[in-house]
């Protein structure tokens, strides 16, 4: 396998499905959290434009640019050696006509080691999904809550419209797409999804009928304090960790115990 190989291929995952396995997903947005995840074997990575938030500090993932997610991935994407790595097109990267959706997703591919990226929409995607396959980009979609369009919805609800639910993702598997997000959908139409899709679909807030799930990594650590949405399970407090080994360390530096004997030169 030389550098430039994954060991997971859009088709294995795909395939993945079909064999029963759950699939795993999880954001990265750089080099050292993007090597810790794919050493766990997760079969995904995502650079999410979620980093807008998580990492920029901003209210919602409208501010991140192409650059930036370009600049994320190409970290992430000299890291991973055996995820699928997917990347997502910042808002409004696709929605400009095939021909610039092509071109920014081209950049992409060409500028991060990525194999796939991910874009919100379903049925009113559908051309320019078609669009990036026929160019050899592969695409996973992303419907039911969408963050992109938080200002149209309203705020970050759970998304309720069965026929509209079923309608994109099957428009986005006709259009080409090799998988697809299901973000906070109910559990029972999430289901019925699945069951209708030959491609898997990966939940977030969609219950466990999906052939997979994805979490946002600092979520999953509880790396940002406050409160969680509902569908996110902290794995680990690391921001109570964090703030401990950082404050020590504040405290040893102003009582002169840092650095101690071992970390002094003779
Ligand atoms: O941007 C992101 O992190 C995402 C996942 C939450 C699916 O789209």
């Amino acid at each position: 396998m030389n550098s430039e190989q994954r060991a997971i291929t859009v088709p294995q995952f795909t395939a993945m499905k079909a064999a029963g396995r759950k699939i795993t997903m999880l954001t990265a947005y750089d080099h050292a959290t993007a090597q810790l995840v794919d050493a766990a074997g997760i079969e995904g990575i995502l650079v999410g434009d979620s980093l807008s938030m998580v990492v920029q500090g901003h209210a919602n993932t409208l501010p991140v640019t192409l650059e930036e997610m370009i600049y994320h991935a190409e970290m992430v994407g000299r890291a991973v050696r055996h995820a699928l790595l997917v990347v997502d097109m910042p808002f409004p990267s696709f929605h400009l006509g095939v021909y610039r959706a092509i071109e920014n997703a081209g950049r992409i591919l060409k500028e991060t080691r990525c194999q796939a990226v991910k874009l919100e929409g379903g049925e009113e995607q559908a051309e320019v999904i078609a669009g990036l396959v026929s160019a050899g980009i592969p695409v996973m979609a992303h419907c039911g809550l969408c963050p992109q369009s938080v200002h149209q919805l309203g705020g970050y609800h759970v998304q309720r419209d069965e026929t509209r639910l079923l309608t994109d993702a099957l428009a986005a598997q006709q259009a080409g797409a090799f998988g697809i997000v299901l973000e906070c959908i109910p559990a029972a139409v999430a289901a019925r999804i699945t069951a209708e899709l030959k491609i898997p679909t990966i939940g977030i807030g969609a219950g466990t009928g999906c052939d997979g799930q994805i979490l946002v990594y600092h979520d999953l650590l509880g790396l940002t304090p406050g409160r969680l949405p509902r569908h996110v399970k902290p794995y680990a407090e690391l921001h109570r960790t964090v703030l401990d080994a950082v404050t020590r360390y504040r405290d040893d530096v102003r009582q002169g115990t840092f650095p101690g004997p071992e970390q002094t030169f003779e």
